[in-house]
């Protein structure tokens, strides 16, 4: 219990350094904490009540928000990831993780959504703990994801938004499409939006 209580204040004050240092410098790659601020005031900007996760890694995300949405799906290609959120989240009855590759998967979480939503667009292959997790067809679906998201928002006649994790990622090689592209996209597919580039997140919503 003791050492339960160590391991939870040592992490909160690890994390509030990391997050002062990086609001200083403003460099680096933003510690997780900062991202899931940007997911809540778009949730609470948009009032969001469901969140559609691509990539569940260890669930931090999921852990994070499940005080703020009423629904969340999460999808994790690696069995491994899959299993151990699965577990992790079973008391949850209002979250669901899927198994396998967002690209196919995301079209199937779909049919089962008739409202507006925030997409958490994460699911690329990574490094953890020096062994690559997992990847599908390419390094980033996220091409295609973005086009599955558009055709539902057109077929319900609802308003998405979509946040894209790693922004600093999206240069063009690699299978990562660059930033041009992913707002080309946008803009040809979600009218009235705007894409802003913030804290290594491409954020895509609409215009109020
Ligand atoms: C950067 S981590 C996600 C972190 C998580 N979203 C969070 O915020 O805590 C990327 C995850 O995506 C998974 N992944 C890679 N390619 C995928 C794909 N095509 N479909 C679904 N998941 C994928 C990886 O196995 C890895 O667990």
């Amino acid at each position: 219990m003791i050492n339960k209580i160590i391991t939870a204040i040592t992490w909160r004050v690890w994390n509030l350094i990391s997050v002062i240092k990086w609001e200083f410098s403003k460099t680096g790659i933003p510690p997780h904490s900062i991202k899931q601020r940007m997911l809540r005031l778009y949730k609470n900007r948009h009032a969001m009540n469901v969140l559609i996760e691509t990539g569940t890694f260890k669930g931090y995300m999921i852990k994070s928000m499940l005080k703020h949405f009423k629904v969340i799906h999460s999808i994790e290609l690696n069995e491994v990831f899959f299993n151990n959120a699965k577990e992790l989240f079973k008391k949850y009855s209002f979250v669901t993780i899927w198994k396998g590759d967002s690209e196919f998967v995301l079209p199937k979480v779909l049919e089962k959504i008739s409202e507006s939503c925030l997409f958490w667009l994460d699911g690329h292959c990574c490094i953890d703990e020096g062994k690559i997790t997992s990847i599908g067809l390419k390094n980033t679906p996220i091409l295609k994801e973005i086009i599955s998201v558009a055709r539902h928002q057109k077929a319900h006649n609802l308003k998405h938004v979509i946040l894209i994790d790693d922004a600093r990622l999206f240069n063009g090689t690699e299978d990562y499409p660059s930033i041009e592209e992913i707002k080309k996209l946008i803009f040809d597919n979600f009218v009235d939006y705007e894409v802003i580039i913030k804290n290594d997140i491409i954020a895509c919503s609409p215009l109020k």
